[in-house]
């Protein structure tokens, strides 16, 4: 009996709750409603807020942001409007690709004619026959993790860059979509490969890249490029450090600036996220640049120089061409016999 009751006291309850919300609903509405359009003008006072009060240029310039009020609490949401963002939509898709054209293309120019001026660096004793060993696996290793992952990064990342105008064409919207999506997951996830050569090669050849005296020789004399002097350097010369710093600097910026893009919102807001795509993109494109030119010093602008990286060792006489100081060091430290400094002849 009592049970019956309490259930009986708990309907009426429930009945009487409905009815305060079914009183309440039509007065907030109409509160909340506009006025109808026909009679809007004559019986209310009210000003319509659409476009014919205000200004939209006036709201746009005069706030960098249009906010509503929402009840829910994640504040973000707030945002209706954000005029920065149309500066960002014209630097990404008017501005960057000329620019990113411009420095990769330039640099192939530039290298082009560096090699129809020059040709191949040849060594100008003739290979000796004898090797040394140059990298060993570990420092190869490292060499080619972060190669390999940069050279990931770079296609999936273009792909965003250029793939819209250069791709979706040739392959249509529905292939382009999909080989984008997945370009984007491999972008994403390569980043740690590449982070994690990046940190090896970091701390593996941080201190043999500390500039020395002979590097301002090494660079007052062309590196040996320009003339017929071929200046002394240490295990790697400042051509090889300025590289290695522009690595570890850009490929450090590279990181924070698309860690930010992927964990949104966690560091910075909309603004630094566009920030951080500007640094990233622009920064993508030097970076690609100075990669080639890498590349091209490596293989087709100097004989005997990918050997180093490819099998770890190089001729006797081109490392007494390009790194003498650092054969010199080997021999001191006795990882090299005494004789082998002396003349090496051609075989
Ligand atoms: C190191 C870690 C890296 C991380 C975490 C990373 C992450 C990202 C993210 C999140 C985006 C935005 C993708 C989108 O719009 O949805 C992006 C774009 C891009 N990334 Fe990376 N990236 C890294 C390294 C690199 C490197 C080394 C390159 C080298 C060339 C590169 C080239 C690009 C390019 C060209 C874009 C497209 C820029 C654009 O047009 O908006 N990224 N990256």
């Amino acid at each position: 009996m009592s049970a019956l009751s309490t259930r009986l006291r708990h309907a009426l309850g429930t009945l009487v709750l409905l009815g305060i919300i079914a009183s309440a609903v039509p007065a907030s509405a109409q509160q909340a409603a506009p006025p109808p359009p026909a009679q809007s003008s004559q019986s209310s006072p009210l000003i319509d807020p659409d476009a014919l009060a205000v200004n939209e240029q006036t709201l746009l310039g005069d706030f960098s942001r249009v906010e509503g009020s929402i009840l829910i609490p994640n504040t973000r949401e707030r945002v209706l409007i954000q005029p920065a963002g149309r500066l960002w939509d014209y630097f990404h898709e008017v501005l960057l690709r000329p620019i990113a054209l411009i420095v990769i293309f330039g640099m192939v120019a530039l290298l082009a004619i560096a090699y129809l001026a020059m040709g191949r660096l040849r060594i100008s004793a003739g290979r000796s026959g004898k090797r040394m060993q140059r990298f060993s696996a570990f420092e190869r290793f490292s060499h080619w993790l972060t190669a390999t992952s940069f050279i990931v990064l770079a296609l999936t990342g273009l792909n965003i860059t250029f793939g819209k105008v250069a791709l979706r064409p040739l392959i249509g919207p529905d292939a382009f979509s999909t080989v984008s999506q997945y370009a984007k997951y491999i972008h994403n996830y390569v980043s740690f490969a590449f982070v994690a050569g990046l940190v090896l090669i970091a701390a593996m050849w941080m201190k043999q890249n500390i500039p020395r005296k002979m590097d301002i020789t090494w660079l007052k004399e062309g590196g040996g490029l320009i003339g017929s002097k071929h200046p002394t350097a240490g295990r790697f010369n400042a051509g090889q450090k300025m590289i290695f710093w522009f690595v570890v600097g850009a490929g450090a910026a590279a990181a924070i600036s698309g860690y930010l893009l992927i964990f949104p919102f966690y560091v910075t807001n909309i603004a630094g996220m566009q920030v951080a795509q500007v640094v990233h993109s622009l920064l993508a494109a030097a970076f690609v640049a100075v990669i080639l030119a890498h590349i091209y010093i490596g293989t087709l602008g100097m004989e005997g120089a990918f050997e180093a990286m490819g099998t770890g060792s190089v001729d006797f006489n081109w490392a007494k061409q390009h790194h003498r100081a650092w054969v010199e060091e080997e021999v001191a430290k006795g990882h090299l016999p005494q004789p082998t400094l002396s003349a090496t002849p051609a075989e």
